[in-house]
């Protein structure tokens, strides 16, 4: 279901084309962006922001599933550098709706209706789910319903494509059977979604184990996992360099053990070279030679993202004022989405 960029250009009913409306968002838990959540998602809507209709949300209502972890003076500061992290990596704010998911009652209100369509077992078999669960003594309900506010969240946009990385795929693939399973409920309601993630780097690996993948909790926890979007050269220097390879000196992409092919696509993406070209430049000339050049890229790469950050967190009344505009734009979208639903279910006035 889930395909890969560029899948951009959807034909409109009438034969022309249109702009399909896109909808993702992001996390504000565990600190800011690392460069699997750039690469996965946020370089992709900034790349096409010109050939969709796009919102993009700061999911703050999701940061609240593990309580535990919620430092509610954090949660606030954190969800403002997120969203000045997608403007700083150049989304447009004048070509795109970026809002703060709780500025809005719509979602947590959808969230309940599609709740009750939605069967347990399939919360059950989210992976992300089975793996967090596995982790901790106790689970709250929000962490095994939190697919179905995400489901609210882009159900509500009638979003057509959904950019997102590789783990994110089978929460947008619950979305659709839960919109398929509500529509055959209520008659026809919401436009059917699916996922879109990039041909390479959909799938970050962390950097001291390129058996996972990259994770911002982890990163919280773990200097070396992560190339944090906000980490400074010294630091950049520090993981990167010590990223995890083995002691061959492989550098063909399809034969290279994961740490090294983990770091060849970063090159290869940030460089926009061919693969091809990114193996023969460091041929024969051992990891320390690639790790080197990622360094390069990577800090050239975040040089300017990070002062136009330090620039927007500046001025935070603009920031605001710019979420409270998104937030009036999204409401536009979702309040007429959730009467439908609620007209279709026979509740509001
Ligand atoms: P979150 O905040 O964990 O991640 C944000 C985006 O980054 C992608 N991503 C990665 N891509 C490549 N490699 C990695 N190592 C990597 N880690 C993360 C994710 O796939 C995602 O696209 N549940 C979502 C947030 C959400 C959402 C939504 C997304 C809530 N509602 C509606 C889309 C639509 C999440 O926790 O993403």
């Amino acid at each position: 279901m889930s395909v890969t960029d560029p899948a951009l250009v959807a034909p409109a009913s009438d034969g022309a084309t249109s702009r399909p409306r896109v909808f993702s968002g992001m996390k504000p838990t565990d600190g800011v962006l690392h460069l699997g959540n750039y690469l996965g998602a946020l370089r992709g809507w900034v790349a096409h922001q010109d050939e969709r209709d796009s919102v993009f949300c700061v999911v703050d209502l999701h940061a609240l599933t593990v309580p535990e972890a919620v430092d509610p003076s954090v949660l606030r500061s954190t969800t403002r550098a997120i969203a000045a992290l997608y403007f700083a990596c150049g989304l447009d704010p004048e070509r795109n709706v970026v809002f703060v998911q709780s500025h809005l009652t719509e979602h947590a209100e959808c969230t309940w209706i599609l709740n009750c369509v939605t069967p347990l077992g399939w919360l059950h078999r989210m992976t992300q789910f089975k793996a967090q669960a596995e982790a901790r003594e106790s689970v709250g309900s929000g962490l095994l319903t939190y697919p179905v506010l995400q489901a609210a969240d882009i159900l509500l946009y009638d979003t057509e494509v959904v950019p997102v990385g590789e783990d994110q795929v089978q929460h947008v693939e619950l979305t659709r059977d839960v919109a398929v399973r509500f529509n055959r409920l209520f008659g026809d309601t919401f436009v059917l979604p699916r996922a879109v993630i990039p041909k390479a780097a959909a799938r970050v690996m962390a950097l001291d184990d390129p058996t996972a993948k990259m994770s911002k909790s982890i990163a919280a926890e773990r200097a070396g996992h992560a190339i944090g979007l906000l980490d400074s050269p010294a630091v950049l220097k520090k993981s990167i360099m010590s990223a995890v390879t083995d002691s061959g000196r492989e550098t063909r992409f399809e034969q290279a053990g994961p740490g090294v092919r983990n770091l060849l696509t970063i090159y290869q993406v940030l460089s926009n070279e061919p693969m091809a070209a990114a193996e023969a430049r460091f041929e024969g000339q051992g990891y320390g030679a690639l790790k080197k050049g990622v360094l390069e890229l990577v800090v050239e790469t975040l040089a300017p993202i990070q002062a136009r950050y330090t620039e927007l967190m500046r001025e935070p009344a603009e920031l605001d004022a710019i979420l409270a505009r998104g937030a009036e734009q999204a409401r536009a979208i979702a309040a007429p989405v959730l009467a439908r639903v609620k007209a279709a279910v026979g509740v509001g006035a």
